[in-house]
């Protein structure tokens, strides 16, 4: 079917021809057909790149053009909702206003108000719902994209509870979910009050088998032998690879594993694959434009061969160059953690499975099928590839005969709701409470009723969970009443501030505590880091000593006590892991450079920025629970202290740092070359400031005007 058949706004169809989409696919048909278009509840399930986007984009912006409103796109990533952005607004742009809403969680973001189509996270739109904006009325369609996000353990239920709070509220909304791994679409579709469409047509068709000694074992029972005969079978896969002209996405299962792979193939692949400008450019811009640590510097010398890595630990513009690089074709050769399969869309012809092994604290296991589905579905490229390959490695003939039946031809594990998950339910119970404002325990079922939870399980098991939260939430001071509950000041603050209520609790505690401590930067930065919302790293074996004698050194000062560290291991292990993030932290603000930071501490950059955006929402939340509590010279500190953490600088820096395009670094080095105020700044001629190292002529005159426009707002 020609995209121009279609009942819909002319310049819909106008702009996907300009694209070169003039044909839909056989799902996208199949939805336009049955009317998606036209209205109604739709859960659309069909492999990785189906085209799936299309189906909801097309929808949303029919309703946009003949209804008005406001239509939300949810996804569960941020790295998601900037791409989703970039594609609605070039293609929409014209005549849509496309808006993206990311960060701050402590907003009614009424300048959304003003758009047509809005794409956001599901926790962004979860904490945008709690300040009740008027806004909200004006939703008229909600996409829910990767929808099997609710089988997450930790962000599930925001995604059901989300849905719920939506249905409950705004029962007129429709709703179009999309996913390429549900199993059971029906029990979905049912939550979801949905019709559904489930197919199994790929753009590329997939081909899935096991690699074992020199032989690739698929599912239909045809053995093919691979070309190389190296010890190592990962090696043999990519000169097979290398030869067909391919390129190769191999998943690892630690960070060090893909690093180390890496680096071996770059050394012993130079040559083999083709040199290009772009490779070396790629390693220079890496070199100059990111922190210069022992994880950059590696990635740098591995790119001139067509070999890369890529995981969470790089930052994120080290990991946009690979992801271009692999995307242009350049790089070849790709080894990866699975966080790229959950996160950016960067298919090869062949992807290959090192291990399906996951060690974690819990000890190991073999992967979710659902999981190995996801990496699998990353292989062939549209338009480029006849079939994608997904090949696991086996290191047994039991292992190949096992992978192929529970694998290759299995099925993902159907969805769960992970609603009773106790980590996370209080904080929705109390954002409950806080939406409903005067509400006794059938309000809140009425919402529940609307889960996931309540169509798989019932709600009897819950409604025990709700009524132990309640108690809790009122013996701690989250709500009042016996029959009737409202939410208390410090309740109502929690939910907008969308930190956990155990997170909130320890707060409170720290900050009674600051009126009989001498309170000092460390005393701060502990208290958020040992808070349960804290993104806290993982200890190595020689950390203890640091740990011990840094809490030695800081004991007076610190506004929460050590737990036992034998009858409370698991809480004491938890504490350190918070000791650990204010060490980073403290090192951070210090002026410490990434690098220092990789060699002392273990810790990558991506793992600091993470850090970084975590301690800087806690000290923020913080300082509105010192206000609430009137602690006034702590809130004073608290917000210094939270500019110190987002810019990763001493307190001298803080005027300077208000200027956009200047960070950490450039700051620094202005500060040091005499300019220490605005004032200085924008009394300094462009050639002054150029000749300051790292500021070029361009930036220098931008540095000027934006210090004489800030401090012309200052006096207004
Ligand atoms: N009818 C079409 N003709 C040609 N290309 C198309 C068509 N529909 C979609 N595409 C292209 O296919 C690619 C994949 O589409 P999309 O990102 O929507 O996949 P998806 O189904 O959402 O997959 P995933 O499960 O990985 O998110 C995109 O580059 C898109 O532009
Ligand atoms: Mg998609």
């Amino acid at each position: 079917m020609l995209i121009s058949q279609l009942r819909i706004p002319r310049e819909i169809i106008d702009v996907l021809i300009k694209e070169g989409i003039s044909e839909l696919y056989p799902p996208q048909e199949e939805a336009f057909t049955k009317g998606v278009a036209e209205g109604g509840n739709w859960l659309i399930c069909t492999p990785t790149a189906s085209g799936k986007t299309l189906i909801a984009e097309v929808s949303i912006m029919k309703s946009v053009l003949e209804r008005g409103g406001v239509c939300i796109y949810l996804v569960p990533l941020r790295a998601l909702a900037s791409e989703k952005y970039e594609l609605l607004k070039s293609r929409y742009g014209r005549f849509a206003r496309v808006a993206m809403s990311v960060g701050d969680y402590d907003s009614k973001e009424s300048r959304l108000s003003e758009s047509d189509i809005v794409i956001m996270t599901y926790e962004k739109f979860d904490s945008i719902m709690r300040h009740k904006p008027a806004w909200l009325e004006r939703i008229t369609d909600v996409v829910l994209d990767e929808v099997h996000t609710v089988s997450s353990r930790e962000r599930g239920p925001t995604l059901e509870l989300t849905v719920a709070k939506l249905m409950y509220m705004k029962p007129d909304v429709r709703i179009i979910a999309l996913s390429a791994t549900v199993r059971n679409p029906s029990e979905i579709s049912k939550w979801l009050k949905a019709k559904y469409i489930s197919t199994n047509w790929r753009p590329v068709p997939l081909r899935e088998g096991v690699y074992y000694r020199g032989k690739l074992y698929f599912e239909d029972g045809i053995v093919e032998k691979i070309r190389g005969n190296v010890e190592d079978p990962v090696l043999n896969l990519i000169y097979d690879e290398l030869e067909e002209g391919g390129q190769i996405l191999i998943f690892y299962s630690t960070r060090s594993m893909a690093v180390n792979a890496a680096y071996r193939y770059s050394e012993k692949l130079l040559g083999a694959i083709e040199s290009s400008d772009w490779l070396w450019n790629a390693s220079e811009r890496l070199r100059s434009g990111q922190p210069r640590t022992e994880i950059i510097e590696k990635l740098a010398s591995c790119i001139p061969a067509g070999v890369a890595f890529h995981h969470a630990g790089l930052p994120y513009g080290a990991r946009k160059i690979v992801e271009e690089g692999f995307r242009k074709g350049f790089i070849k050769v790709l080894c990866a953690t699975p966080t790229l399969a959950a996160g950016v869309n960067l298919p090869a012809r062949r992807v290959v499975i090192h291990s399906l092994y996951r060690f974690s604290a819990l000890g190991g296991g073999l992967i979710p099928i659902m999981e190995y589905k996801q990496m699998a579905g990353r292989a062939g490229r549209p338009q480029y590839d006849e079939y994608g390959e997904a090949i696991i490695v086996a290191r047994s003939k039991r292992d190949m005969e096992r992978f192929i039946d529970y694998y290759v031809k299995g099925e993902p594990e159907p969805i769960k709701s992970n609603l009773r998950n106790p980590n996370v339910l209080p904080a929705h119970v109390l954002s409950l409470i806080c939406i409903l404002e005067n509400t006794g325990r059938q309000g809140i079922l009425k919402i529940l009723k609307n889960t996931l939870l309540a169509v798989q399980e019932g709600l009897n098991r819950v409604k025990f969970d709700v009524e132990n939260i309640i108690e809790y939430l009122r013996n701690e001071g989250f709500i009042k009443g016996e029959r009737i509950f409202k939410p208390t000041r410090f309740g109502l603050r929690t939910s907008q501030l969308y930190i956990s209520p155990s997170t909130a609790i320890v707060l409170r505690e720290c900050l009674k505590r600051t009126r009989r401590v001498e309170v000092n930067d460390f005393s701060l930065l502990h208290a958020v880091c040992v808070t349960p919302d804290m993104d806290k790293p993982f200890l190595r074996s020689g950390d203890d000593e640091l740990l011990e004698s840094y809490l030695e050194d800081y004991s007076e000062y610190l506004l929460i006590d050590v737990p036992d560290r034998f009858d409370e291991i698991e809480d004491y292990e938890e504490f350190m892991m918070g000791v650990k993030a204010a060490i980073t932290m403290n090192a951070w603000i210090m002026e410490a450079s990434e690098a220092w930071i990789e060699a002392e501490l273990g810790l990558q950059p991506g793992d600091v920025y993470r850090m970084v955006e975590a301690c800087q929402w806690l000290l923020y939340s913080m300082g509105e629970l010192a206000r609430l509590f009137r602690v006034k010279d702590v809130y004073e500190k608290l917000r210094k202290l939270r500019i110190r953490v987002m810019h990763g600088i001493k307190e001298e820096l803080i005027p300077i740092v208000a200027i956009r395009g200047v960070g950490r670094v450039r700051a620094r080095r202005l500060f040091n070359a005499g300019y220490r105020s605005l004032g200085s700044l924008a009394s300094a001629s462009v050639e002054e400031l150029a000749s300051v190292e790292g500021i070029g002529k361009v930036l220098a005159s931008k540095i000027k005007e934006e210090a004489s426009r800030l401090i012309s707002a200052s006096h207004t």
